[in-house]
């Protein structure tokens, strides 16, 4: 089987993107570390353990990591993920907080990888700060990954949290750049601009919701503040030709659980811009060879989206 370690912010689309992940055959997920994004890394524990009590997985263990980017404060999306950063619909019978585990997230990085050399794959759909912080209390992390998995950056320049920055590497600059630098494995990105582009339907979503079971409702609860949000006249016209839902952190989830998942990719050096008036936060691709030092990611462009159908299906089940 595979074993996944999974960072998150969860929010709406990290809730769906671990959801894919427990539904997956054959994989195993070794643990979920949580750290500051798209609300408080607190509530960010909160989320995760609502989430795995929706799917009767209390049992995987989850960890706190850190409450703030390496420099300068969190950013916050709640205006699109619901204040509590699951749609605002809370559950009365949540789990608390005492679940979650004594050992913090980046010590659990390292040992897990360290426990299981060569196997896991790492995941992360959330600022870049616990994987930075880890790789700098054990270098030899990347070299005993199996792959990294990133949801964050962007291609054209396109943000949708800044001018030209995407919300995960806008959140922690310094970190986006010390992991696409320095994590020496396999690595895939789903950029913002190709999430954008591989839009789930409205009618899709209204079949998926629409499953009979315990987790679609939980889903079309947590859900409805972002559908809202997404088909608002203003969400289009900001971030996205056409319409639909754009499910981020599940393509790169998708990606980690199939490796037949993404069928083009380019392979580009690739760096974030850490200073500049506009550009702070930006990814840098480059796809003429100026940047003799950087490291070289697989950045997705196509990807099967009929096993994607599949498998968001099957997370509901
Ligand atoms: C990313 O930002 C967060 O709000 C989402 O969960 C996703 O990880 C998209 O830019
Ligand atoms: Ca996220």
């Amino acid at each position: 089987s595979k074993k996944l370690l999974v960072d998150v912010d969860c929010g709406v689309d990290d809730a769906q993107a671990i959801m894919l992940a427990l539904a997956a055959p054959n994989v195993e997920l070794l643990g979920i570390t949580c750290v500051h994004g798209n609300i408080t890394v607190e509530n960010v524990c909160k989320n995760t353990l609502r989430v795995l009590q929706a799917c009767n997985k209390l049992e995987i263990p989850v960890f706190k990591g850190a409450a703030k980017p390496i420099l300068g404060n969190s950013l916050n999306a709640g205006h699109f993920h619901g204040q509590d950063g699951l749609g605002d619909a809370p559950d009365p019978n949540a789990p608390g907080l005492d679940l979650v585990q004594k050992e913090g997230a980046v010590s659990a990085m390292i040992r897990i990888v360290n426990e299981n050399p060569g196997e896991v794959s790492l995941v992360a759909t959330a600022p870049l700060t616990n994987l930075a912080l880890a790789v700098r209390m054990d270098p030899s992390l990347p070299s005993k990954l199996r792959g990294l998995y990133i949801m964050g950056g962007n291609t054209e320049s396109r943000g949708n949290t800044t001018v030209c920055g995407e919300f995960n590497f806008a959140a922690d600059p310094e970190a986006a750049y010390i992991v696409l630098n320095d994590y020496l494995c396999p690595t895939y990105l789903a950029c913002w601009e190709f999430t954008c582009y591989s839009k789930l339907s409205w009618e899709f979503c209204d079949a998926w919701l629409a499953q009979d079971t315990d987790k679609a409702r939980f889903m079309a609860q947590i859900f409805q503040h972002s559908i809202e949000v997404s088909q608002s006249k203003r969400f289009q016209k900001e971030f996205v030709a056409g319409t639909g839902f754009i499910s981020c952190d599940s393509y790169a989830m998708a990606a980690a659980v199939d490796d037949s998942f993404i069928t083009e990719s380019d392979h580009y050096p690739v760096s974030v811009e850490l200073t500049g008036t506009h550009t702070r936060g930006m990814m840098i691709v480059d796809t003429v060879g100026f940047l003799k030092n950087a490291r070289k990611a697989f950045i997705m462009k196509k990807v099967d989206m009929e096993k994607f159908k599949q498998m968001m299906m099957a997370a509901l089940k």
